[in-house]
């Protein structure tokens, strides 16, 4: 079987400002910032953030499950703006999903406001189904929301 969870973030920055961050290794130096006791903290294992770049998540402490993620950039759209990122190890693979990725694409609202799109889709044995539960775009809602705050405000959010 397969899924699809998207959330929709309206943020108060270009998307030409947002894409900077989300379509560059920009995003992890927010993350290992910003949000190492939410989302964890990456390490580029291989690469320089284009098709092919692998990344190393740590998640973290007291997350279930394995620990990590080994993650592969394998979409960057600049003209789109849309860049997408598969799980190869760990994570959602660990538990048995076979095909998980997550997908970003921004949109421009107008000169000072942009929509972020964040995507996960997946798939998984019928015998899993019950995994699908733990899907939510939560996390990714929460980065969307970092990025829109740190260049709205060069502040960071209070997490
Ligand atoms: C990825 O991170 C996990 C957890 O920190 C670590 O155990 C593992 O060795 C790392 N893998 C690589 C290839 O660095
Ligand atoms: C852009 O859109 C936002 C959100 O809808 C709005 O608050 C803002 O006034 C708009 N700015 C311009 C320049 O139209
Ligand atoms: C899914 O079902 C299995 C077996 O019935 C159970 O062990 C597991 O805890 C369930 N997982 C979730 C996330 O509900």
């Amino acid at each position: 079987m397969h899924g699809l969870v998207a959330a929709n973030t309206v943020v108060a920055a270009s998307a030409c400002s947002v894409w900077d961050v989300y379509g560059t290794l920009q995003v992890l130096t927010i993350i290992n910032t910003f949000l190492p006791n939410v989302l964890g903290t990456v390490k580029v294992l291989e690469g320089d953030g284009h098709v092919g770049t692998l990344l190393n998540v740590t998640f973290p402490p007291g997350t279930p499950g394995v620990g990590y993620m080994k993650e592969m950039i394998t979409k960057v759209d600049n003209k789109k703006r849309v860049k997408e990122t598969e799980t190869i190890e760990g994570g959602f693979v660990a538990l048995g999903f076979s095909r998980y990725i997550t997908q970003y694409k921004i949109i421009e609202k107008n000169s000072t406001s942009s929509i972020i799109i964040s995507t996960i889709e997946y798939e998984l044995d019928d015998k899993l189904a019950n995994l699908t539960s733990v899907v939510n775009t939560e996390l990714v809602e929460t980065l969307a929301e970092t990025v829109g705050k740190y260049l709205t405000e060069k502040t960071p959010p209070p997490y």
